[in-house]
């Protein structure tokens, strides 16, 4: 039996007061006996996590890491920093990162090895846009997507993964996609998992991101092969985030 997993992207969001408000919020009422919860915040605030939920039963982690170990790489954040601040998850992959700064598969693939190598559990974010929603091409896409991250990773490390389906067109627009296409998605990419390691695939997480909310979690989790949510817009509200992840638990 899979626990299931929820997790607040909270994206570019926040500020110390503002967070130090929600991670109250939420901090106290996540029963982690049910299921596993973290938030994912921007890696200033990863200090803030550490000293507001190291007594709690929420885990934290960061959004993305450098695919390199350290030195000229300006700007950006390596995984052993993340390490420093005891993260548990760091997201990789997500489609903003693909859209917004190009990153490309082998890219990816190359930050799931070096989180995997710094004892990171990587959440790697597959999905397509609406156009190749459209045009049938969803399992094709996905699966090129985890592929070649399973290309670069040992057959051992994929029980140390998490595989979050965020279909474009859901993220931030209101539109979820259905339990049944998620579900669809889902039992895909854990076939993908399968043909190279079985008894990893059916222990590893596969999440759904995507206008999850409140109000539709309970029917999405209650698919077979959605282990858990990847939260965005609902994980800044306090009552939301909870209402997620007690509909997981
Ligand atoms: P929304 O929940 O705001 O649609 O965002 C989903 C997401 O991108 C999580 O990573």
């Amino acid at each position: 039996m899979r626990r299931k997993l929820v997790v607040g992207n909270w994206k570019m969001n926040g500020s110390l007061v503002f967070n130090a408000a929600l991670l109250a919020g939420i901090k106290d009422r996540v029963d982690s006996r049910q299921c596993d919860a973290a938030v994912c915040v921007p890696a200033p605030y990863l200090a803030q996590c550490q000293t507001q939920l190291s007594d709690s039963g929420i885990f934290w982690g960061a959004q993305d890491l450098s695919a390199y170990d350290a030195g000229a790489h300006t700007g950006d954040v390596s995984a052993a920093m993340l390490v420093d601040f005891s993260c548990k998850y760091v997201i990789v992959g997500h489609s903003e990162r693909r859209a917004l700064h190009s990153e490309s598969n082998e890219l990816i693939a190359m930050k799931v090895v070096r989180a995997l190598a710094s004892g990171l559990t990587p959440i790697i974010c597959v999905g397509e846009t609406l156009e190749q929603y459209d045009a049938g091409l969803t399992k094709v896409v996905v699966g090129k997507q985890i592929d070649d991250v399973l290309a670069m990773i040992s057959v051992e490390d994929i029980e140390k993964i998490v595989i979050a389906y965020e279909p474009v067109w859901a993220i931030g627009t209101g539109r979820n996609a259905t339990p049944q296409i998620a579900q669809d998605v889902h039992s895909s990419l854990r076939a993908k998992l399968a043909l190279k390691n079985p008894i990893a695939a059916v222990g590893a997480r596969i999440l759904y991101g995507g206008s999850m909310k409140p109000d539709n979690a309970k029917e999405l989790l209650s698919m077979a092969d959605v282990d858990g949510g990847l939260i965005g817009g609902a994980a800044l509200k306090a009552a939301d985030f909870l209402a997620i992840v007690h509909a997981a638990g």
